[in-house]
């Protein structure tokens, strides 16, 4: 039996990590073979391309080599995690796949995005998600969610307002432009009111019994 592929979107500290989580939890808890994967990482090789991409060390990184990187650590897990688990019918929950290029390198760098859909597909062999979860913030509330973490922005959010902005549009064109595999969930309310709306949406679109 084939397997599903979920993923989450969304501009950082929209909570998709948090919600990505809560949904392999649910899964599991009902019986499903699910597992969880994040992007960059996920498997080794990919874990080390993350680490060179987000390391704000790497400030003098090229457009085109951050879009190479990103899609090298996609075809590495597509190959070695994601392709194994859809055939064997497990359920996979992706923090991040395809999506995030084009938003962020397509977009947010304004790259080429007829290059960039093809090498999402290269690095992907086309293995792509049939529920893709946007979670939408403002980017005042995601700016305030990085100050309350007190964390260092890594090399990406330290990008300026105008990056963050596009990206955060582009999602939204991505989401209106194919409605049938994007649900956009508001990222505000609480994380339970958003995982019981993540839950619905699947039970309703998939007949996943959640
Ligand atoms: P994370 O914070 O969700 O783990 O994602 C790491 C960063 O990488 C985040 O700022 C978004 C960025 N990113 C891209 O720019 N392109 C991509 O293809 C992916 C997967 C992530």
């Amino acid at each position: 039996m084939a397997g599903i592929f979920i993923s989450f979107e969304g501009i950082d500290f929209s909570g998709k990590t948090e919600q990505a989580r809560r949904l392999f939890e649910t899964l599991r808890t009902a019986g499903y073979d699910a597992e969880l994967l994040r992007e960059p990482g996920g498997v080794e090789i990919a874990e080390a391309i993350r680490h060179i991409l987000l390391d704000a060390k790497n400030s003098g990184m090229t457009d085109r080599a951050e879009l190479l990187l990103y899609s090298a650590a996609r075809a590495q897990i597509t190959k070695e995690k994601i392709q194994p688990a859809l055939a064997a019918g497990k359920i996979i929950v992706a923090d991040r796949f395809v999506d995030s290029t084009t938003a962020y390198q397509g977009y947010g760098r304004q790259l080429d995005l007829d290059f960039v859909r093809r090498v999402n597909l290269f690095a992907t062999w086309a293995t792509l998600p049939v529920i893709t979860f946007l979670l939408d913030i403002p980017l005042e509330v995601a700016a305030a969610r990085l100050r309350q973490s007190g964390k260092a922005a890594d090399r990406l959010e330290r990008e300026d307002h105008d990056f963050h902005q596009r990206v955060q549009q582009a999602y939204l064109q991505m989401a209106q432009a194919e409605p049938a595999r994007f649900a956009v969930i508001d990222g505000t309310p609480s994380m339970d009111a958003i995982s019981r709306q993540i839950n619905e949406t699947l039970r309703r679109r998939l007949g996943l019994r959640i």
